[in-house]
């Protein structure tokens, strides 16, 4: 996932001060015997966010924007939320978008750019995709009969192949749709490596769901090199927010989605929901968590946000591979179990949202037992319907997923394996 990690680490000692960070999350505190280990469906919010949501609530609960106070505050707590974002990913704010969901927020894109769609074009999408980053593009291509070719994973691992990428690329594409990380697979894939051979052999700008990645690394998205990038807050342990990035490059070639005489301002013109004001302006509370972080770990500093999110992802991403790997031998050496992507955090591009197959009993049965020895975790398609489908494996019952993110700690690891070797049969 962060490919100078090695080098990051040298001549440093340090690790992730976790006791530090659960004192960030007080849902931790409600329950300590439970695990949870459902962090992709949505985390738990950090309390920074909580706070300035409650704050909002509380004290400047009207439409925002106005020059009366407490209007005027409302307005400057979202536009302080906008801007700590636009900072963290490395764009201008003119090019952040914050609506309801990615679902939506893709829904919404996708009839932005498929309105300049036209018929032979191609597009390219992948069967590894959560269906918000695969349905409305499809559904969009279909409907002004532009060519759709699939980018197809490795039937058993579930990972895809660049090489498999580029046979399908030709001076007709359009644009190529993909995951930065699956939401099952847990691996990510070389978004700024794919972007740039798109890039030098064709015309076509890249478009990527970041939602199952950004849990774990908040990108530089101008280092990314992508013309479109989303992902969702909540499970970022923030608000129920989507965050859409459009580079302001294709913005003149695109539709505005809101009302006319709103249309040509960049930042409204992809949600026609409006903004949700006490959400928008909480989202600010994530970016303060990373900053608390940040201080706690390095000290007072004036870094960019960007570079301290990057400082950030090296003690994440230890912490995480220390998680993971334990899991992943247990699951990987289990003679009934089906592990699904990497069976190893070796490459350093393994998120731990790790999924399996029980191969004697169904899905479900297993996560029932895990529930009731006070595990959260789920099983199911997790709307990567097509993927699960194309593993072989029946959607309805699906995949076991196990997904952890960095407040989960080293006893949460060993309450899982202890469970799992009493369940599975
Ligand atoms: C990989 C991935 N993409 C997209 C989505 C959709 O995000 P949202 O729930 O914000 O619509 C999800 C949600 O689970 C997801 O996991």
């Amino acid at each position: 996932m962060l490919s100078c990690l090695a080098d990051y680490f040298k001549g440093r000692i340090m690790k992730l001060d976790i006791d530090f960070v659960r004192t960030q999350f007080s849902q931790l505190d409600d329950e300590p015997e439970f695990v949870f280990a459902a962090n992709a469906g949505g985390s738990y919010i950090c309390n920074q966010v909580n706070n300035l949501m409650e704050h909002y609530n509380r004290h400047t609960r009207v439409q925002p924007y106005s020059r009366f106070s407490p209007s005027h505050e409302a307005g400057e707590a979202m536009d302080r939320a906008k801007q700590l974002w636009a900072d963290a990913l490395n764009i201008d704010l003119s090019e952040l978008t914050i609506g309801p969901s990615t679902s939506m927020n893709t829904y919404v894109i996708a009839q932005a750019i498929g309105a300049g769609w036209q018929s032979g074009d191609e597009i390219i999408v992948t069967n590894q995709d959560h269906e918000a980053n695969s349905g409305v593009w499809r559904r969009k291509a279909e409907e002004k009969d532009v060519t759709i070719r699939q980018w197809s994973v490795d039937t058993d691992t579930g990972l895809l192949d660049v090489e498999q990428l580029l046979p399908l690329l030709n001076d007709k594409t359009r644009w190529v749709f993909f995951t930065h990380c699956s939401n099952i697979v847990g691996t990510a894939n070389p978004v700024e490596e794919i972007t740039s051979q798109v890039k030098a052999n064709t015309k076509a700008k890249v478009f990527v769901d970041a939602v199952a990645y950004a849990p774990h690394h908040i990108s530089d998205l101008k280092a990314l090199g992508v013309d479109g990038y989303a992902f969702s807050l909540y499970k970022v342990f923030g608000p129920h927010q989507g965050l859409l990035y459009v580079n302001s490059d294709i913005y003149s070639n695109l539709t505005s989605q809101v009302h006319y005489f709103l249309a040509g301002n960049p930042a409204k013109d992809f949600n026609p929901a409006g903004p949700q004001h006490a959400q928008v302006a909480a989202c600010a509370g994530v970016i303060d968590y990373f900053d608390a972080l940040h201080q706690h770990h390095f000290g007072e500093t004036n870094a960019r946000v960007t570079d301290k999110m990057i400082d950030l992802s090296g003690l994440i991403q230890q912490h995480e591979n220390e998680l993971a790997a334990p899991l992943l031998d247990f699951l990987a050496d289990h003679k009934d179990i089906r592990l699904i992507g990497k069976p190893d955090t070796n490459d350093d591009d393994r998120a731990p949202t790790i999924a399996f197959k029980p191969l004697k009993q169904s899905s479900q049965s297993l996560v029932y037992q895990l529930q009731d020895a006070g595990i959260g975790t789920e099983n199911g398609d997790f709307y990567a319907h097509r993927l699960v489908t194309d593993l072989g494996i029946d959607p309805d019952d699906g995949v076991v997923r196990l997904s952890l993110v960095h407040y989960n700690q080293q006893a949460d690891v060993d309450k899982i394996i202890r469970e799992l070797d009493k369940a599975v049969n």
